[in-house]
């Protein structure tokens, strides 16, 4: 969930690492540091806060350093304090260690070091490394990081530098925190994601699982930790481009990403869907493998989850196979029950997530076919999966997810089409007639996102509730994850408590909260439910809370139940939550900015959650 990166080159590198560190902010924002080699010496600098507070503690002065690395960190172990800021140095200077992970021995390390005579200054894992290599160290980096990473358990990718090797970054992984090499001209970097450097090289090797990288300014070797000879790796060229990581004109990345669905969506659709056929190249399985599958489990957390639990919906109307959606930390936990023609979707957007992994491994242990639904190109997940189907949104750089979810959503709609299609479950002239309206979705929301009476409404209504304490989303059938979906953003976003519940279940117990200062937000969609909705809406009115209802184009008879309407474009029922969540993402991000929060770094959030 820390954001790392190191240079080794001929530049002065302070200004890169910090502009590195910026782009890799969303990954961890409670503090920042970098280490630099001045005249010989490792100078250190850290503080909580985020990369544009370090930037002014260092200053903009020209450091000479040409070899230095950076973190941005989401506290672990350790509580946000400048002392369990990264990097940390050894007690005699000559060794600096940054990490992205968890060393989970650590206690029994930090006591070991102490016993050795280390002074400990934090409280972190991380800092029990870097003296544990300092003893290691015999003038060659790589050989004490050898010596010293099978003593650490754990999940991890962490970069070291030593003082008198002047143009050496030493780095090595363990397990899912990713690593990725920049080859630049006589420079290199080492970076967790791509954007970090993106814009100085494109030129890109991978660091595997149990590598150590030895990176110089004229090249990189990788190392397998178990030992043997260094392993080729091959120069790929990236295919992002550095306006990816750019606001492109607007004044955050959600607001972009948000504006960026129906791109996203006609990117995941793309090829996969033509003239009534279905491809889902990659899913790892063979038709007649698939056609077997009777039983369907999902696992994802957060929005990947919501995501899952709309797919559920799909999966059982069309295809007729059992499926079940879970928490991926909770469902690890679980007996759950397998079979040979049991199917595991495990989804992340990005496909690091460590409860998301770890239940994949599992469903592995225990024999289960594992497709993974992830939106990042070699991820850790596309690894451990037996078949990785892409979600094609583009990086997604704000915490809150916004396209990664509607794009997650289009691809369980291909994927329980599929299913249906391969067990016969239904006709060609439907699957055509839901195929048709998949290829209708970006225009549709497009038209949604134009909608200036749309935007002026979600504002409107953020300026009115912006100040209420708790709001309670109501939904139904596929309305219901939507409502999660909702509820979550603007908790994430605003840090208003939300709530989220099946509106039939209101009566049983939520109903106690409602209030004339509770606004209820309900996906009123034309479904076989809506006629339910609305009499659930009309308790809620009985108790003189307000609604605010998202429904379908045209209803004029919702204006009786709702004080407040917002419309989306007509579709099939079945496709109608990608357009509904669109205007509760725009809720909870003007929520947020009437309230002056960080919209693209929520309190206590990290992009990617890479512990358990
Ligand atoms: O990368 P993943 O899709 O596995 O991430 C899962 C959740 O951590 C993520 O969706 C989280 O809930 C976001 N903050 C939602 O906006």
């Amino acid at each position: 969930m820390c954001g790392i990166i190191g240079y080794t080159g001929p530049r002065a590198c302070k200004g890169l690492i910090l502009d590195g560190l910026e782009r890799l902010e969303y990954r961890g924002y409670d503090s920042a540091g970098i280490v630099l080699l001045e005249d010989g010496a490792l100078v250190r600098d850290r503080t909580v806060g985020k990369v544009a507070d370090l930037r002014r503690l260092v200053g903009d002065n020209g450091s000479p350093a040409t070899l230095g690395m950076g973190h941005t960190r989401w506290a672990t172990h350790g509580g946000v304090f400048d002392r369990n800021a990264h990097p940390f140095l050894s007690n005699d200077g000559r060794i600096a260690v940054l990490m992205n992970g968890i060393v989970e021995n650590y206690v029994d390390l930090r006591a070991e070091v102490v016993a050795g005579g280390h002074t400990l200054s934090s409280d972190t894992d991380t800092e029990a490394l870097v003296h544990l290599l300092a003893d290691a160290y015999e003038g060659d980096l790589v050989e004490a990081v050898r010596k010293v990473y099978p003593r650490l358990d754990g999940h991890f990718a962490f970069l070291a530098l030593a003082r008198d090797e002047p143009d050496r970054i030493v780095a090595a992984r363990l397990a899912w925190p990713p690593l990725v090499v920049g080859k630049g001209d006589g420079e290199m970097y080492i970076a967790s994601f791509l954007p970090a450097f993106l814009e100085q090289t494109r030129q890109v090797q991978h660091v595997e699982e149990g590598e150590i990288v030895d990176l110089r300014p004229d090249g990189a070797r990788f190392w397998p930790i178990a030992g043997g000879p260094a392993r080729e790796r091959a120069v790929e060229e990236a295919d992002a481009t550095i306006e990816v990581a750019e606001k492109g004109g607007y004044e955050t990345f959600m607001l972009k990403e948000i504006h960026e669905q129906p791109r996203a969506i006609a990117d995941t659709i793309g090829e996969r869907y033509r003239d009534g056929e279905l491809h889902l190249d990659g899913i790892g399985l063979s038709d007649a493998e698939l056609a077997e599958i009777d039983r369907v489990l999902i696992v994802g957390c957060g929005t990947a989850l919501h995501a899952g639990l709309v797919g559920r919906y799909l999966i059982e109307e069309w295809a007729g196979v059992a499926t079940e959606a879970d928490v991926a930390s909770e469902w690890r936990y679980r007996k759950a029950v397998f079979d040979p023609r049991t199917l595991v979707l495990a989804i992340s957007q990005s496909g690091e997530t460590a409860d998301t992994l770890a239940a994949v491994q599992l469903a592995r242990e225990r024999g289960a076919r594992v497709v993974a639904i992830t939106n990042v190109m070699g991820s850790a997940v596309t690894r451990v999966a037996d078949g990785v189907l892409y979600t094609r949104a583009g990086l997604e750089i704000s915490v809150g997810s916004s396209k990664c979810f509607t794009a997650q959503i289009a691809l369980m709609t291909l994927f329980a089409l599929r299913l249906a299609q391969l067990r016969w479950r239904l006709e060609p002239a439907r699957i055509a007639e839901i195929g048709r309206e998949l290829e209708r979705l970006p225009e549709l929301v497009q038209r949604l996102l134009d909608d200036a009476a749309m935007h002026a409404k979600v504002e409107q209504l953020a300026r009115e509730f912006s100040t209420h304490r708790f709001f309670l989303f109501l939904g139904r059938h596929i309305g219901l994850p939507i409502c999660q979906e909702g509820a979550l953003k603007l908790k994430e976003l605003s840090y208003i408590p939300t709530d989220a519940y099946a509106a039939g279940e209101m009566k049983h117990g939520p109903i106690a909260l409602l209030t004339d200062e509770t606004p209820v937000v309900a996906v009123a969609t034309d479904s076989h439910v809506y006629e339910k909705i609305v009499s659930n809406l009309q308790e809620v009115k009985a108790r003189g809370a307000a609604v605010i209802a998202v429904v379908t184009e045209g209803n004029t008879n919702i204006h009786e139940h709702a004080q407040h309407v917002i419309e989306v474009p007509r579709t099939l029922p079945e496709l109608e939550p990608i357009l509904a969540v669109i205007p509760l993402q725009l809720l909870a991000y003007h929520i947020a900015r009437e309230l002056g929060l960080d919209i693209d770094k929520p309190r206590n959030l990290a992009k990617t959650v890479t512990v358990e």
